[in-house]
């Protein structure tokens, strides 16, 4: 294999199956692929098609079989609870051997979907593990969902069994899962057949018989249980990530392809080796968590930090270097908002200095733009490169960023660096046309995308044909626009659909719509995301209210705010909702959001020509000033 960063991108491109034939080499088959690509049916490519083999395989016992069974897999560390705890390769894996066979003395089979609504505990990690060892299909739902989104899931998954804890605690509030479960199970329409508990501990909830079980009583005659063989295309999970609609869209994962590409972002991107210790601080219930919590970590055979915290509040702004510390954490991967956050409640880095980080090398930054700003003052405070690199569900693992492992590029400040190898990045026009450098389009990948990528969307062809791989032939559509530079770095500036990036977490204007237009007293609604300090963008909405409602504007704002909170959950972040008396409308009847979030933004913006009456837009300025959401950004 090549050293140059150059050289090994162009083979990836030039030669894909060579590449990732040598690459795949790497990992645990029980039969190796004789078919590295199938492109017999685009745009469904089909990677490593008659391989088989077994993510749990590969994430533990391969580990334990090479004789690393004593080296740390995982350390647990919750400030929220002061717990703490370290498993080895060979404790996980009969950790998770054990609760393997309690789902299947359950009848959960190979293919069965299972849905992990689970806070940031050791046990989601076994659960999520567990299923990978016979086959079954996980889908993890975050902790932040309110009941109708976990009812979303089960019904889209169709899902045997939810695994779920009893509570989880953010900050100066416990989340009581009981509720929100009972509450998905009478919205879904699909019947689960058994719900598992986790009794976390002084915090015990009472189970109804038959249907709800504890961990416990689930490991009570279970028997350890060996991985299954799989084939490469059989599916290892569900992630479900809002779509342009408010239903959300199920990103799947092939097993072959997962494990291939995983392992080796492991060592290229993040330059990190089997005795080192890597950090992601993210959730299990989000892209990042799955990929670099969980699986490309323990591919890998290193150490993974599961964290159940904040980067501030849990107890101070000193929680993410302590972790560093404790644990000489050599890379950490979060998103911009938390070192913003830090940023924002200790700006010259006080509790910085109270921490030895010689061990750090790295910070990794993706979720949302890394601003600048915030990359400038993480590196001034830690010494060490901050990479902006950027990934989508979608892909699971980076399109672009600066390989560290095969060569440290230069840092432009604004860009999330270069493509990986495996993708062939281009910019391109309306008319299909390939942008110039620097000419600013729709980002694309070209077709096939490479190994680890989403073959397809969970029992919907079609939905993904058409919505990714349709506008433009040939090419993956990323939603994202942006430019290249002259020297091939990357910039990625909007999403060009309805997608906004609240403190890293994706959610989709058009669901908090579809909630508020369920309103009574609402006529029409516009939610958009404006610029937010903290959190990159914050929802608001705007509400016309239908002829003779006689509730008060504060009323309706207050319930519009429950509303979204109650049917998407507290992570969509939503606390604005201004009555207006119209929305701006383009004569054909389209509602100019973006002029509005220019508004809102206090930035450049020009009266479109196709607007019905102009004056709406002063009307509109006047009510983001008199609620102080102008220039909040
Ligand atoms: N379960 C239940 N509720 C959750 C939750 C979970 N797992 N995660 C977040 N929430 C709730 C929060 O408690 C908050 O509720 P509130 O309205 O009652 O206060 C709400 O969802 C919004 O959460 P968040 O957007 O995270 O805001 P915050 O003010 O609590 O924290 C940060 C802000 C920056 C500290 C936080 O977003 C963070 O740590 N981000 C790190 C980056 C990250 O994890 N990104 C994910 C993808 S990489
Ligand atoms: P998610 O699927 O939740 O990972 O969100 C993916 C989206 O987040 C992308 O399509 C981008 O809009 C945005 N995103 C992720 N990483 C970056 C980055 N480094 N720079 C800019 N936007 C990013």
């Amino acid at each position: 294999m090549k050293s140059d960063f150059d050289e090994i991108y162009k083979e990836s491109i030039n030669n894909p199956e060579k590449f990732w034939q040598e690459i795949s080499n790497d990992i645990f088959w029980f039969k190796k692929p004789s078919k590295i690509l199938n492109k017999s049916n685009p745009p469904f490519y089909k990677w490593f098609e008659d391989g088989t083999t077994n993510t749990c395989y590969n994430a533990l016992d391969l580990h334990v079989d090479n004789g690393r069974g004593d080296k740390t897999a995982l350390i647990y560390d919750s400030p929220i609870t002061g717990n703490k705890k370290k498993f080895s390769y060979l404790e996980l894996k009969e950790k998770v051997s054990k609760f393997a066979g309690s789902l299947d003395n359950l009848g959960i089979k190979k293919g069965d979907r299972v849905i992990i609504y689970m806070p940031m505990i050791p046990e989601a990690v076994v659960a999520m593990l567990a299923c990978g060892r016979i086959g079954a299909v996980h889908s993890v739902v975050f902790g932040g969902f309110a009941s109708n989104e976990l009812a979303s899931r089960i019904d889209d998954s169709k899902a045997k069994l939810l695994i779920t804890a009893s509570c989880g605690f953010e900050p100066g509030r416990t989340v009581e899962y009981k509720p929100l479960v009972d509450g998905a199970l009478k919205l879904a329409k699909h019947n689960v057949d058994k719900v598992i508990f986790f009794q976390r501990k002084d915090n015990e909830v009472k189970l109804n018989a038959p249907l709800e079980i504890s961990w416990d009583e689930a490991l009570s005659n279970q028997k350890d249980i060996d991985c299954v063989e799989m084939g490469s295309n059989e599916y290892a999970y569900i992630l479900y990530t809002s779509g342009t609609t408010g239903i959300p869209k199920g990103i799947v994962r092939d097993i072959g392809g997962h494990i291939v590409a995983l392992k080796w972002t492991m060592k290229n991107i993040y330059n990190i080796e089997q005795d080192d210790i890597w950090w992601s601080a993210s959730d299990i219930g989000w892209i990042v968590g799955h990929s670099y919590i969980v699986y490309a970590p323990l591919f890998k055979g290193c150490t993974t930090v599961l964290f159940e915290g904040k980067p501030v509040g849990t107890p101070d702004a000193g929680a993410f270097w302590k972790i560093i510390s404790d644990y000489k954490v050599k890379s950490l991967f979060t998103a911009p908002t938390a070192f913003r956050a830090i940023k924002k409640e200790d700006p010259e880095g006080k509790f910085f200095s109270k921490y030895d980080l010689s061990s750090f090398k790295s910070l990794f930054l993706a979720g949302e733009r890394a601003d600048p700003d915030t990359i400038k003052w993480a590196e001034n405070l830690l010494k060490v490169p901050v990479i902006d690199h950027w990934w989508q569900t979608e892909t699971s693992w980076a399109i672009s960023s600066n390989c560290t492992g095969i060569e440290m590029m230069e840092t432009k400040y604004g860009s999330a660096c270069k493509a990986v190898p495996g993708y062939d990045v281009k910019i391109i026009n309306p008319d299909q046309s390939i942008a110039k450098e620097n000419e600013m389009g729709d980002i694309v990948v070209k077709l096939p995308l490479p190994p680890g990528t989403f073959p397809t969307l969970w029992n919907a062809d079609k939905r993904y044909e058409e919505n990714y791989m349709s506008n433009y032939k040939g090419y993956y559509q990323t939603y994202d626009a942006g430019h290249i530079d002259e020297d091939g770095y990357i910039w990625i500036m909007s999403r060009t659909d309805d997608i906004i990036n609240v403190a890293g977490h994706r959610l989709s204007t058009g669901a908090i719509e579809e909630v508020l237009s369920e309103h009574q007293s609402v006529a029409e609604c516009a939610v958009l995301g404006i610029a937010d300090k903290l959190k990159g963008q914050l929802p608001i909405g705007l509400v016309v209210l239908k002829s003779g409602v006689e509730k008060d504007n504060d009323t309706i704002s207050k319930e519009c705010v429950q509303m979204v909170r109650d049917k998407i959950g507290p992570v969509a972040a939503f606390k604005v909702v201004i009555v207006i008396k119209r929305l701006p409308k383009t004569r054909s009847g389209k509602i100019l959001r973006g002029t509005i979030r220019k508004i809102a933004d206090g930035v450049e913006y020009k009266v479109p020509p196709t607007i019905d009456d102009p004056k709406i837009l002063t009307e509109i300025k006047e009510d983001l000033v008199n609620h102080k959401i102008l220039n909040n950004g």
